[in-house]
């Protein structure tokens, strides 16, 4: 369920008017709080979720940027955690069915998205497998104290915009024309995205995996795609539920890695032609998924842009892309 922008609490319309406000890629407006920008929905859940959630020792949530590999994490993730319960992947697997975003729902977008209605989740069997786009700040209390695992996924900043504006474009309101290519990328750098600025999300978990290595895994994209059978391994790992030897000879690592391929998932029935929402259609999550297509957009002038700004947010913390 996605919620409308009539559908806000009072609560919420109160604390947006007192917010600085700037232009949105998709919904009309972001509004920044806490440091971060969000339009007026999705603040709303990410409030909610804040408030209401608790976590127990054995939940596992996603945590992403948007346009980061969210949708693979979680095909991954869930294949993962149900590979007993669902043996074959070429028969009867939730996958060859469902969007991963049906079965792995985030938490702010789809759970909470009503200020008052607290969605019944104790009834899951765990693990329970959620998602988030939220910052490290805003994830609740029970969140960070609990045992549960939290696996953050980022991706090198020039394709995750890239990928943002192509996404951005498909949802944008017609009326409203294409989002210029220039226009977005001074809104990316300046940090006005949603849920951004890119590099602040990126940093709150990063330095909480520094931290508590145990708690939260830090992943990059590009190095799933360069090493997917090594990066799903380390994934059971962390997530207590290692591969054994026989299943690893029995090729239940390659399977898993089939069936969350790009290719595989992209070419489904249900994610060519099904919706998860009156407004998205699954497709539209499904667009390249290749390392280094900035190549064919950016200026050699945005490039060098961009990479300063990486440079001076992320070198002194070790990270780069
Ligand atoms: P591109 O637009 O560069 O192709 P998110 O899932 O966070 O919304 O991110 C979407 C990006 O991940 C898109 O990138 C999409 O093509 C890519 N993607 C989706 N499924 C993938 C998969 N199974 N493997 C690799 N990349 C995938």
């Amino acid at each position: 369920k996605y919620l409308k922008e009539d559908d806000l609490g009072q609560e919420c319309k109160d604390l947006i008017q007192t917010l600085p406000l700037v232009e949105g890629w998709i919904d009309p407006t972001f509004h920044e709080y806490q440091g971060f920008w969000f339009a007026p929905k999705i603040l709303q859940g990410a409030l909610s979720f804040q408030k209401h959630f608790q976590a127990i020792d054995t939940d596992i949530i996603l945590v992403t940027n948007p346009k980061s590999g969210t949708t693979w994490l979680k095909a991954l993730t869930f294949a993962l955690i149900n590979r007993n319960k669902y043996p074959n992947i070429h028969k009867n697997h939730p996958l060859l069915t469902s969007n991963p975003h049906v079965l792995v729902p985030f938490m702010e977008i789809n759970l909470y998205y009503e200020t008052d209605i607290v969605p019944e989740l104790n009834s899951l069997s765990p693990p329970r497998i959620f998602s988030t786009h939220n910052p490290y700040v805003l994830l609740p209390k029970s969140l960070k104290e609990s045992n549960c695992k939290v696996v953050y996924l980022c991706r090198d900043p020039k394709d995750t915009f890239v990928s943002l504006w192509h996404f951005s474009n498909k949802l944008r309101e017609q009326s409203r024309g294409t989002l210029p290519l220039e226009e977005a990328f001074e809104s990316f750098c300046r940090g006005t995205t949603s849920y951004g600025p890119f590099w602040d999300h990126v940093l709150g978990y990063w330095k909480e995996s520094l931290e508590r290595p145990e708690k939260v895994m830090f992943l990059k994209y590009e190095e799933m795609k360069m090493k997917p059978n090594f990066v799903l391994k380390e994934i059971a790992k962390f997530l207590g539920c290692p591969f054994s030897e026989e299943e690893e000879s029995n090729g239940v690592v390659d399977d898993i890695l089939h069936l969350c391929s790009f290719e595989k998932l992209s070419n489904l029935e249900i994610n060519k032609n099904g919706k998860i929402s009156s407004e998205i259609e699954n497709k539209n999550f499904f667009r390249l998924g290749k390392v280094g297509d900035w190549k064919n957009l950016l200026t050699t002038k945005m490039v060098e842009q961009l990479n300063i700004v990486v440079e001076e947010k992320f070198g002194k913390h070790g990270l780069s892309f």
